[in-house]
């Protein structure tokens, strides 16, 4: 499990925080949504209260929806954030097609047969 140092515990820090300290805060934040996710969801496969599991399971989506809030924001904060994820997700459609044994798909990254000649 991930261990990140709470940088505020107990104090805040004089004056705002700067792009690069608010991008790892909102980084350590989305970790907390991470946790938060996969504890609600223990909790509700350990019980067999169903209001007790339904509203835990809301819970659970909830905090994955701020995840998805989180990272938006990254992505609008920094230039590189959105290129570098999708990057990731190109990566994994590419090794799932592989497993499927079709073709991987393509992008405008992805040669051509005519991107392949030399000139
Ligand atoms: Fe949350």
């Amino acid at each position: 499990m991930p261990s990140f140092a709470n940088p505020f515990y107990g104090n805040v820090p004089p004056g705002k925080m700067s792009l690069y300290e608010l991008v790892r805060a909102i980084r350590l934040d989305i970790a907390g949504e991470h946790e938060a996710v996969s504890l609600y969801q223990a909790h509700a496969d350990a019980t067999d209260n169903p209001l007790a599991k339904k509203v835990l399971l809301d819970i659970a989506d909830e905090e994955r929806e701020h995840i998805g809030e989180l990272t938006q924001v990254l992505r609008m904060l920094l230039d590189d954030e959105a290129q570098l994820l999708e990057n990731g997700a190109e990566e994994v459609k590419e090794m799932a097609a592989e497993l499927e044994g079709g073709a991987p798909s393509t992008s405008a990254e992805a040669p051509t047969v005519g991107s392949l000649k030399e000139d």
